[in-house]
């Protein structure tokens, strides 16, 4: 699982848009009825309309109906200095809120990864704890 959602995530990476900060990133997600549906960071000139990777996949899984997300892989580069170790990029914590909705924090694996064999993963409750979500409303 780890490998086929990392290496998603890889073959999106050339699509993301940064020209401001130079840092690439682009994520996958697994959703529940088993599919992929990828996402890169897009930046704009007016900087804070940017959007994050992780936020990117999400949107277009629940875009074509998914509401439940088992698993992300994250991966990253820096265009402006491609030998630069970018390590083990984790979500922001817009991101994370934003996984929150359509997950269990305690199942989400969040796959922070350099490559396909090296790899850090947490659950999404151990990087949001004690989160806000759609429980809290009804
Ligand atoms: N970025 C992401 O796409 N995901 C993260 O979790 C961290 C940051 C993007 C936003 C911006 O385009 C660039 O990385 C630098 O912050």
């Amino acid at each position: 699982m780890e490998d086929k959602l990392i290496s998603s995530a890889l073959e999106v990476l050339d699509n993301s848009y940064a020209p401001y900060s130079g840092f690439n990133v682009a994520a996958a997600v697994l959703t529940s009825s088993g599919k992929i549906y990828t996402g890169v960071n897009v930046e704009n000139a007016s900087y804070p309309a940017g959007r994050c990777a992780e936020c990117n996949a999400v949107s277009s899984a629940v875009s074509n109906g998914e509401r439940r997300i088992k698993a992300i892989a994250i991966v990253s580069r820096d265009s402006k200095d491609k030998d630069r170790d970018t390590g083990y990029t984790s979500p922001c914590g817009i991101c994370r809120q934003v996984l929150r909705e359509f997950s269990d924090v305690a199942e989400l694996k969040v796959i922070m990864a350099k490559s396909i064999s090296d790899y850090k993963t947490m659950t999404l409750a151990e990087l949001l704890p004690e989160s806000f979500g759609p429980g809290n409303l009804v």
